[in-house]
């Protein structure tokens, strides 16, 4: 049954101007107004620095959206949607600003305080004091708000673990939504829910019986104007931290016996934690590709790495010496996401043969894929591979983007789309100690051309093991 929101809401978007909100969140907002999911009475309020007309703010929205779904825009839609937003300007670091913002949001309401969700589209610098003050000046202490918070959550496990204590003065840990996007993907979330549905899929994703697992987040975009973002942290933070662990754990952890988030959120926190960063230096390849250094503001010693490949084990005694490799890279030749799992091979067989393969493609289309080796009956050594392929992809006219099945989420609180906190110190203890081993060996950052596969050293990571990455 599709779910409809019944009860009025607040959403207030700190950092209404940013890029985040003008290219994900409005055009969000517009997807679930368009499957007539919200309901009559809700509030949009864009909150930013910068004195601004509701006029002028409603016309960002609407073009926004209006650029983001192109032709398939319904226009009366987005002009209803339209009035229910709403600008108001104040400093994230003035409590006055919230008073304000409060009594705003009850002029509109005609008095009544409905649930108040604060969404985070702001830089992380500027998290804290929003969220002191969201905390400390609300007046009434027993409001149902909710705060939503895009990674990066923290910037080590150290200054994420300190940015959870502090949150934690003002709020209760079911207030808070930490937010992955690729969460929100329809193939990302179909792999726990084939896993959780299919006995057959799920006794063959067990690590007995698995050579390895190839998981690859292929970009073909360059980071355009996100070099100051991106020099800070690197692909690792920035791919591999959330998106590609958590991907990794959808696929190898136990599947959750309830349906509760704290289920879903225990058996990743199992692998997560349990991850394995092999000591020696050539685990780990890294790469940046050649017109970087050309992108407006990147210093011209820059060592960012714009690809990465790593592999990883993860210390349970059924995925005992399997490998798992990631990798991930920017301006590569094309944008694709895909788990790949290659299945054992028996002793007798000849291990020359194509090994027997699951795929889940994630991106750019969203498909299920099995292949198996079959022998040809005339021929004695002559094989041939059987694939099966099914789409995994959300069709039908409630399908909504990442972004707006999470704010649904967030309304009907399920948590299961989000992150728990010890998920993402996990990840930090894993990214820190992938961060530590590129240091300490001082792992050199390999140039790629543009539009390629990234550095040609990252086939030696797979060959040492015996393996090959597959297409
Ligand atoms: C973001 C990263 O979290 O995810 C970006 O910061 C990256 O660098 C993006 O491009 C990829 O998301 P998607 O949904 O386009 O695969």
């Amino acid at each position: 049954m599709i779910y409809r929101v019944k009860e009025p809401f607040f959403f207030t978007i700190f950092g209404a101007s940013g890029d985040l909100a003008k290219l994900k969140i409005f055009p969000a907002l517009y997807s679930l107004a368009e499957q007539k999911r919200l309901p009559k009475d809700y509030f949009i309020v864009g909150f930013a620095r910068t004195p601004k007309e509701r006029k002028e703010f409603q016309k960002e929205f609407y073009d926004s959206v209006k650029n983001k779904i192109g032709k398939d825009l319904n226009k009366k839609i987005l002009r209803d949607l339209v009035e229910h937003v709403y600008y108001f300007t104040g400093k994230y670091d003035q409590c006055e600003s919230y008073k304000e913002l409060k009594d705003f949001l009850l002029k509109l309401s005609g008095g009544k305080m409905h649930t108040h969700i604060a969404y985070f589209s702001v830089p992380p610098t500027v998290f804290k004091p929003i969220i002191k003050n969201l905390g400390e000046c609300r007046r009434q202490k027993t409001d149902d708000i909710r705060l939503v918070i895009e990674k990066p959550f923290g910037d080590d496990s150290c200054s994420a673990e300190e940015l959870y204590h502090f949150i934690s003065n003002y709020f209760s840990e079911d207030q808070v939504y930490l937010l992955d996007h690729f969460l929100g993907k329809a193939g990302v979330q179909s792999i726990l829910h084939l896993r959780q549905t299919n006995r057959i899929l799920n006794l063959l994703l067990k690590g007995y019986e698995i050579a390895n697992i190839q998981i690859t987040a292929f970009e073909d975009i360059g980071i355009k104007d996100r070099v100051g973002y991106f020099e800070e942290v690197g692909i690792i933070k920035d791919m591999i931290q959330s998106h590609l662990l958590q991907i990794l754990a959808f696929t190898t952890m136990s599947i959750p016996l309830t349906t509760k988030a704290e289920s879903l959120h225990r058996e990743k926190y199992s692998i997560l934690s349990a991850i394995n960063v092999p000591k020696k230096p050539e685990n780990i390849v890294l790469g940046q590709y050649k017109e970087y250094k050309k992108e407006e503001g990147v210093p011209a010693n820059s060592k960012t790495d714009t690809f990465a490949a790593i592999k990883l084990y993860i210390d349970q005694e059924e995925w005992f010496k399997v490998p798992i490799y990631l990798r991930t890279g920017k301006k590569l030749s094309a944008k694709k996401t895909n788990v790949i799992v290659e299945f054992k091979k028996f002793p007798f067989q000849n291990q020359e043969e194509e090994p027997n393969l699951l795929k889940i493609e994630l991106s750019p289309e969203e498909n299920i894929i099995i292949q198996l080796v079959n022998k040809y009956r005339s021929g004695a050594s002559q094989y041939e591979t059987i694939a099966t392929s099914k789409s995994i992809a959300c069709s039908g006219d409630y399908c909504l983007p990442e972004h707006g099945l999470l704010l649904l989420d967030v309304i009907r609180k399920n948590k299961c789309s989000f992150l728990s906190f010890r998920e993402i110190l996990a990840s930090w203890r894993v990214t820190e100690d992938i961060l530590n081993l590129i240091s300490k060996h001082k792992i050199k950052v390999n140039k790629y051309d543009d539009g390629s596969g990234g550095p040609s050293l990252q086939n030696k990571l797979v060959q040492n093991d015996g393996f090959n990455w597959h297409k």
